[in-house]
């Protein structure tokens, strides 16, 4: 049903992949689309208790948006189609919890999109940067507030400011990511943390989240 993205339901665990490997998972429009469709039905389906978000393939979880959508675009009509609903915001202000199971290259709006989730898994492979300065933009997708709530203003400055990719074992360090593990793990250990939460009672799960918000 959706062209860009998978959804599977394993259990009480729901898992949406972003499905693009030859483009590396670049986050176009319809991808932006499908994935909002998909949280507004995963949200009304109370068999699911915990969404985890993933990209196709071995080599990257989400290269940034699509370039090849920034034809024509200055950085102020970019910013102009930014609003509440866009697929960030869902995710941050989605009330289940959300795990980011990066398994390669967490680039942009990729980053943005791993930040705007609860809890984030990564592989040893894993590479992190803000590319956008490099195109002449910042990073519009909620990058400059939420990275640096988590890791502090003056990391988050150098992070956005030099475009330097860290690796899986400096972003553990930052504080940008919840866990590294070997490649082969790391669906496994995703899944365990997923269906640990998932235990949880549903709505005081919900509060939780809220509250901690
Ligand atoms: N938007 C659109 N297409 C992208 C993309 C993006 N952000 N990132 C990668 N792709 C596409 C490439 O154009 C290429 O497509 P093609 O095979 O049809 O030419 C394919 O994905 C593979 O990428 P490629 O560059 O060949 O892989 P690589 O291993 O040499 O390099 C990266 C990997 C991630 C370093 C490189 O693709 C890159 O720098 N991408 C852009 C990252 C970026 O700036 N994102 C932020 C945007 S704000």
């Amino acid at each position: 049903m959706y062209e860009t993205i998978t959804l599977e339901k394993r259990g009480a665990v729901a898992v949406l992949t972003i499905n693009r490997p030859d483009k590396l998972n670049a986050l176009n429009k319809k991808v932006h689309t499908e994935s909002v469709a998909a949280l507004d039905e995963l949200r009304a389906d109370d068999a699911v208790r915990v969404l985890v978000i993933t990209g196709s393939g071995e080599k990257s979880f989400i290269a940034g948006a699509d370039i090849s959508e920034f034809e024509g675009q200055t950085p102020v009509t970019q910013r102009d189609q930014f609003h509440d609903r866009t697929l960030f915001n869902v995710i941050d202000q989605f009330p289940k919890p959300v795990i980011a199971m990066v398994n390669g290259f967490c680039l942009g709006g990729g980053n943005e999109l791993a930040l705007a989730c609860d809890i984030r898994m990564a592989s040893e492979t894993a590479r992190f940067s803000q590319p956008e300065i490099n195109l002449g933009i910042i990073p519009g997708g909620g990058g400059t507030q939420r990275l640096t709530n988590l890791i502090g203003e003056v990391r988050s400055m150098e992070m956005i400011l030099t475009v330097d990719m860290s690796a899986a074992p400096t972003a553990e360090k930052l504080g940008l990511v919840n866990h590294v593990v070997p490649a082969d793990q790391l669906e496994a250990e995703t899944m365990k943390l997923a269906q640990k939460i998932a235990e949880k009672a549903p709505i005081a799960l919900q509060l939780c989240k809220e509250a901690v918000k």
